[in-house]
Formats: C-alpha cells, structure tokens, sequence
C-alpha cells in the first residue's frame, strides 16, 4: 500500500507552490504535548514547537476547552462591529502582566508580522516621524514592511521589492561575531552606543520614529545581547524621543524562561509586540503599551476584520491560565537549565560547536568548520538537521548562515521526551562530525 506521506507529498506538489517551505516532509496526523504523529504514524520529538508556537504543548487540553467552548457561542462577530470579553479581558491581562508601572493598552492582530506593523503605524503616529531603525540579523515577517524590516536576503528578501522607504539598518550585539570588531566585556557595550554615531551618518534622530529590536533575535540565529545593552539603547532612544518596540514574537510566553524575555534585561519597552505562543496555536498577535502612545492614531486608523478574534483570545487566556496554574515559567527554567548544561557538555566533546548561547529553554548552537575561522558550518548544519529527521526528531537551524540549531520544543516536554531528543542530537553531531 503506498505511504499516505508519499500519497500528500505528491498532491503537496502538484497543487500548492514551492514558496511554503518545509524543514521537513512530514505531514501531521495528530500532536500532543511534545510528540508530533506522522500519516503513516511515525512518532516525532518536536523541537520546533511550530517554530516557537506551541510553548504550553500541542493541543493543550485546557486550550482545546476554551476553543470549543467559544466556538459553541460564537466564532466571529468582528470586534469593530459587535464587542466581545474575550477581547477586553485578553488586553486587561497583557497590560497587568507585561514589564512596566505604566497605563498600558493593548490592541490585537492576526500574525507576528501584523503586530510589528501595527507598532510601527503607531509609534509613526504618536512621533509623527517616519524613520525606523532596525538591527542586523533581524526577523521581522514576510509582510512589505515586516520583510523591510527583515535583515537576511535568501530566502526573505531577494526578489521581493522594492522595499518600504525609512528603514535604516544597524550593527546587532552579535558578540561572537561583533559587527564593531571588538570583544566583550572591554568593548562596555559598544554596539548600544553606537546609536549615537549612527544617527550622523545615516539618519537624524529628529526624524526616527522607532528603534526595533528582538530581546534574543530569533530566525537571525538566537543572538542573545549582553546584560547592558538595552538599558543603554533605551537610555539612548529616551533621550531624543524616540519609541523603543520590543519584537517580542518569538521570545515571549516563558520562551527564554521568563514571560517576556525583555525582563532579563531589566527594561519596559514603550510598545511590545507578542504573537506565535500567546494564543496556544490560534493566530494572534498584540501589540501593548504605553497608553499615550497606543492611544495616539485616531478612531479608525487601527484594526482589521479578524484581528482579536475571540476565539484566539479565549486560546490565549487559557495559555496564561495555564502558565499561573501549572507552574509553566518554573518548569521552563527547569529545562533550560537541563538543556543548557547538555549544549555545555556537548561543546566540550564536539569542536564543530562554536558557541552555545541563549537563556531559559531558548537555547542554540552555533555550528563552524573551525573555532578559530568561525567560519559558518551550514552544510553540516542541513545535515545535522536530515540526520536527526530521520531518527525521529525535528529540528529547526536559524542564523544568517543557516548554522545555527535552536531550541523551540515546548515547554511541558517530559523527561523522557527530552532525553530521547537530545540523545538524537548527540547521534547526529557524532555523525556529521566523522564525516
Ligand atoms: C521576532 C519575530 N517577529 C516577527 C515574526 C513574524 O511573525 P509571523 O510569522 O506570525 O508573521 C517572527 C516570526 O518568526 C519573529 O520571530
């Protein structure tokens, strides 16, 4: 009998475009917790987590409840035109539970790259200046702006513009690879400064709307800044008004062991924007924050017909539930710590591992051909990921070489779960490092 993977791998090809890429061949027939099932029933570990969506665990039950119970009462009535709790209730929430003692406001849409636009619609508004500044290494989306905003060119970028104007670029905190030259800790964080210098040659800070930053820049390889860095920017955007949008799509929901990752470093942004793991798997995005500044556009300038559909945001009040009821964020940190001190061991066994890097369970390694080239190891990287595939878990590389492996899995994976993971991981680098 022919695989039914084969069967829908074939339809997958006849019938909808290569553009939709796949890190893998499966297709699901069903998933919990941290294991995906195949359509020929081959069980899969899940480190991807649907690309860091599915945090509390696939098909959650308590998120399962919530998203038959609403759909029973009602599935849309669009929030423009007939209010709903779910929605007042979701945003009540998000302004007690985000960093800073503040009035906060929150407004909702659909995916992560909708709230990075709505951020920027706003604090364009609230400035009423035009210019964005993003950091190298970025990921923002795939919509216009979002995909401006976006740093690597292959597969984002090429082909796809001309681009939205006033969106300059500048050096990241990359510290394995600084972008100034330097070498932390004696550099004194460098990079956050040179905000200031940049502002000469590139763009007035007169007329820069908004800084954009991810805590820990996700699809642009985990990069995780030091503890300085956005005290210093924030010091730096605060001195000459400009609004600091903290991209918070991948790190948020106990991602990096906090709630939102930003408070590792010890910062309330003036907007935030959240997405993937907030509603448990529905789409949903929010953008929250400071109440002048959200309720700066006029009546009408925001909003779209499915943005905060109510049964997203009963899925994603039942995530935060789940979060305060069963001890999600302790639990996150509990494997972060257990991931951390095994990327650790793993570093010391094999030298194609540059540098582990990340905080909480969002966690990675940089792979290289050689620890004093750093040149990027991004064939191995593929191969690493095929290896792992086919021993039963998936995996996802991230970075502007593709040689970085991530951690997405989600955050209720069982001991076993996770032993039986890493042990593949650890196949897959004896593999590719005896080639
Ligand atoms: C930091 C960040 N911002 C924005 C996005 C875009 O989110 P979406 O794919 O839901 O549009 C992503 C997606 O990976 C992301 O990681």
């Amino acid at each position: 009998m022919p695989s039914r993977q084969a069967e829908y791998q074939a339809l997958r090809e006849k019938h909808v475009p290569r553009g939709p890429f796949q890190a893998t061949s499966a297709f699901i027939r069903e998933a919990r917790g941290a294991v995906m099932t195949d359509l020929d029933g081959r069980e899969l570990i899940d480190f991807a987590g649907g690309i860091g969506v599915v945090n509390v665990g696939h098909s959650h039950p308590r998120v399962v409840a919530a998203i038959q119970d609403q759909a029973a009462r009602y599935i849309h009535t669009c929030f423009h035109i007939a209010m709903y709790e779910p929605y007042i209730d979701l945003a009540r929430r998000m302004n007690e539970l985000t960093p800073g003692d503040f009035h906060k406001m929150t407004m909702f849409a659909n995916s992560g790259a909708e709230g990075v636009e709505n951020a920027v619609k706003i604090a364009r508004y609230a400035t009423g200046r035009p210019a964005v500044i993003a950091l190298d290494n970025a990921f923002h989306g795939r919509t216009l702006l979002g995909m401006t905003l976006t740093s690597k060119v292959k597969p984002y970028k090429l082909g796809f513009g001309p681009f939205a104007p006033e969106v300059y670029r500048m050096p990241n905190a990359y510290c394995y690879r600084c972008p100034l030259g330097k070498t932390y800790p004696s550099c004194q964080t460098a990079c956050a400064d040179h905000l200031e210098e940049f502002f000469v040659g590139n763009v007035a800070p007169e007329q820069t709307a908004a800084v954009i930053a991810e805590p820990i820049q996700g699809e642009g390889g985990f990069i995780t800044p030091p503890p300085e860095y956005f005290k210093k920017l924030q010091a730096i955007c605060r001195k000459h008004g400009i609004v600091l949008i903290i991209d918070e799509v991948q790190t948020a929901m106990g991602r990096a062991g906090k709630l939102f990752a930003i408070e590792h470093w010890g910062i309330a942004p003036d907007l935030l924007v959240t997405a993937k793991s907030l509603a448990g798997g529905l789409p949903l995005s929010a953008v929250t924050g400071r109440a002048e500044l959200m309720n700066a556009p006029h009546v009408g300038g925001l909003g779209g017909t499915f943005a905060g559909n109510p049964i997203a945001c009963r899925a994603a009040l039942a995530v935060l539930d789940v979060f305060e009821e069963e001890g999600l964020l302790a639990r996150a940190q509990a494997l972060g710590r257990k991931v951390r001190a095994r990327f650790d061991a793993l570093q010391e066994r094999y030298e194609i591992i540059g540098e582990v890097r990340g905080l909480g369970p969002m966690l990675a390694l940089e792979l290289v051909k050689d620890r004093g080239t750093k040149v990027p190891a991004t064939e191995e990287t593929k191969k690493l990921v095929q290896a792992c595939f086919e021993k039963g878990l998936v995996l996802i590389a991230c970075g502007n070489f593709g040689n970085v492996i991530r951690t997405l899995m989600p955050l209720v994976i069982t001991d076993d779960q996770l032993e039986k993971g890493l042990g593949i991981l650890e196949a897959g680098l004896r593999q590719i490092s005896a080639r």
